[in-house]
């Protein structure tokens, strides 16, 4: 009797029991926004009119996985539901992809969906961006608030190149608060491995700033981003900065009635412009292992 019980406790919840406790989570909240929720493990189901898709879900990389296995693991979850977005969803949807590796997800997830416009994938860099800014803000003492004009360019790895350029905090640059050395060798270094140092001291990857960065990106993408500010998102890069087409990679952009607008003219120096093309060399690497499946 005992045995039974003890091996009841110890079965594993499949995905749907804990896609239902999920549900009990969010019901719990009693919020407002919420309507109805429907559980389920079919793709053309869980996108039909979806006007905004998260897809948080993706294959983690194993013990003794390459790069390449991984990317190939996650294409078949992308492409599916690349393939049920085309078919079900709203026709003006805003997908994120946040599971990694997110921008050959998302540009796996695009290719599968010929009848969508390529500008509704996108990829998560709000994380690497809202981090880039709470590393400065504790630097300087000042608050996030204050930070603007932070840009995230190229990969969410570590080859991202957290661009302080053209950052202003308060009405005083960068430069002018903290030296470059802490820039080059602590700060870039610091915001590139983020993701890593908090597995390492969590034991599992970020959640509340994974999360509220989802959000700021889809809340930003529909209603707009603040004046003089802008934000990080991976998108279909269009040739701007001379980044190759073809690829989803991260650029500073705007965005006014649920478009997103790449801000152009931005100078870039030297150090910048080698930073971003080894992020966008990543990114021709990862399609290349793919490409076959695109
Ligand atoms: C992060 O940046 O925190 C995550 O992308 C890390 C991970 O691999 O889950």
């Amino acid at each position: 009797m005992n045995d039974k019980i003890n091996l009841n406790l110890l079965e594993i919840p499949t995905a749907l029991d804990a896609l239902n406790g999920v549900a009990m989570d969010l019901d719990d909240c009693a919020s407002s926004s919420l309507d109805k929720i429907t559980v389920t493990d079919n793709p053309d189901i869980a996108f039909k009119e979806t006007d905004f898709a998260f897809l948080v879900g993706a294959k983690p990389r194993g013990p003794g996985m390459e790069r390449s296995d991984l990317l190939i693991g996650n294409a078949a979850i992308f492409s599916v539901q690349g393939e049920a977005l085309n078919g079900q969803a709203s026709r003006d949807v805003k997908v994120l992809v946040i599971g990694n590796p997110a921008n050959t997800n998302a540009l796996i997830a695009l290719s599968n969906a010929p009848d969508l416009s390529p500008n509704s994938f996108t990829a998560m860099m709000r994380l690497d961006h809202n981090r880039a800014i709470a590393q400065l803000a504790n630097k300087t003492g000042t608050h996030s608030d204050e930070i603007k004009k932070m840009t995230i360019w190229g990969n969410h790895s570590t080859t991202q190149y957290p661009d302080i350029n053209h950052v202003l905090i308060g009405d005083k640059r960068v430069n002018e608060l903290v030296e470059n050395n802490w820039i080059r060798n602590e700060f870039i270094p610091r915001v590139q491995v983020r993701g890593a140092e908090i597995i390492k001291a969590r034991g599992l990857s970020s959640a509340a700033s994974a999360a509220s960065a989802a959000i700021d990106h889809m809340n930003n993408w529909e209603f707009g981003t603040a004046e003089n500010d802008w934000v990080s998102m991976a998108i279909p890069s269009d040739g701007s900065y001379g980044i190759s087409e073809g690829i989803i990679y991260s650029f500073p952009v705007t965005c006014f009635n649920g478009q997103y607008k790449i801000v152009q003219g931005l100078e870039i120096d030297d150090f910048s412009r080698e930073a971003m093309h080894a992020s966008e060399s990543e990114l021709l690497e990862e399609k290349e292992a793919i490409k076959h499946l695109l």
